[in-house]
């Protein structure tokens, strides 16, 4: 589907219904569609959503397969942090969705890279990624691919930035000591195979890093920019996080003058 890297400005609930849509309308066509799930609190909005479909209006997810898109390595079992067990808790287990039919990197694996391998298989074994949620960090990471990411990268052990430890210190009682120095994530090379990529993005401090992202050029330094080479990314900003954006009067004229039959 060729399309561009379509940006969409509106108020937060309105993009998680937007991107809800576009899952519903896939689900829908192909009940054993393939999401990839990301994790913090840029997708909770869509995960709400989603739920509240499930429950009013009977959208099914027993046939979806789902990957996260990155793990903290070491923590354990039944960490609350456990990216494993935060998508449950947030929306996979408050669907028909079973247990089985949803997998992150194995950050527990004795063998980590050869976890990172075999968890490359097993998407690919499920056919790809149909619909990819991001959401992106303030220093341009997506999924857990930081400044220096090679732009070809696959499943692999990252160390985490300072700046994402502390901004993700707030999940562990504000304690940066506690948040896990490395990650097992998927490449820029792994995500960019996903065939829809839907990233969601709100508040000031994301402003730089959309700017970057949308306008700025394809550099590891904003990891993010690689998806300007893909065909087919919807980027859902709030005001705030678009604030940065120097074309976004014209990115307003462009969604509000679509027409309607051509959805995201
Ligand atoms: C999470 C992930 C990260 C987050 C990013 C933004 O699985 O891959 O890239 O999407 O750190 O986090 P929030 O949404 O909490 O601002």
């Amino acid at each position: 589907m060729g399309k561009h890297m379509e940006v969409v400005i509106a108020p937060k609930g309105d993009l998680a219904v937007l991107a809800a849509d576009v899952i519903e309308a896939q689900l829908r066509r192909r009940p054993g569609t393939v999401l990839g799930l990301a994790t913090g609190s840029s997708p909770l909005g869509v995960y709400r959503e989603l739920i509240r479909r499930h429950r009013e209006e009977g959208l099914s997810f027993s046939r979806a397969r789902g990957f996260l898109l990155d793990e903290y390595v070491g923590l354990p079992d039944d960490h609350p942090q456990r990216y494993r067990n935060v998508i449950a808790e947030e929306f996979t287990a408050q669907v028909d969705w079973p247990d089985s039919q949803v997998t992150g990197p194995d950050g527990l694996a004795t063998d980590l890279p050869a976890a990172c391998a075999s968890y490359e298989r097993a998407i690919e074994a499920a056919g790809g990624v149909d619909i990819q949620l991001l959401g992106i960090g303030s220093d341009g990471h997506i999924a857990f691919n930081e400044p220096g990411s090679s732009l070809v990268s696959r499943t692999r052990i990252k160390s985490l930035t300072r700046q994402t430890r502390e901004d993700n210190a707030r999940f562990f009682d504000d304690d940066i000591d506690q948040v896990p120095v490395h990650c097992l994530t998927q490449g820029l090379g792994t995500i960019g195979e996903a065939r829809h990529l839907i990233l969601l993005a709100s508040g000031a401090e994301k402003a730089e890093a959309v700017h970057q992202l949308v306008e700025g050029p394809v550099s590891a330094r904003w990891p993010a920019t690689v998806m300007q080479l893909h065909p087919h990314v919807t980027v859902l900003v709030d005001e705030a996080a678009a604030a940065r954006l120097e074309l976004r009067d014209y990115y307003r004229e462009i969604y509000e003058s679509k027409p309607d039959w051509q959805g995201l």
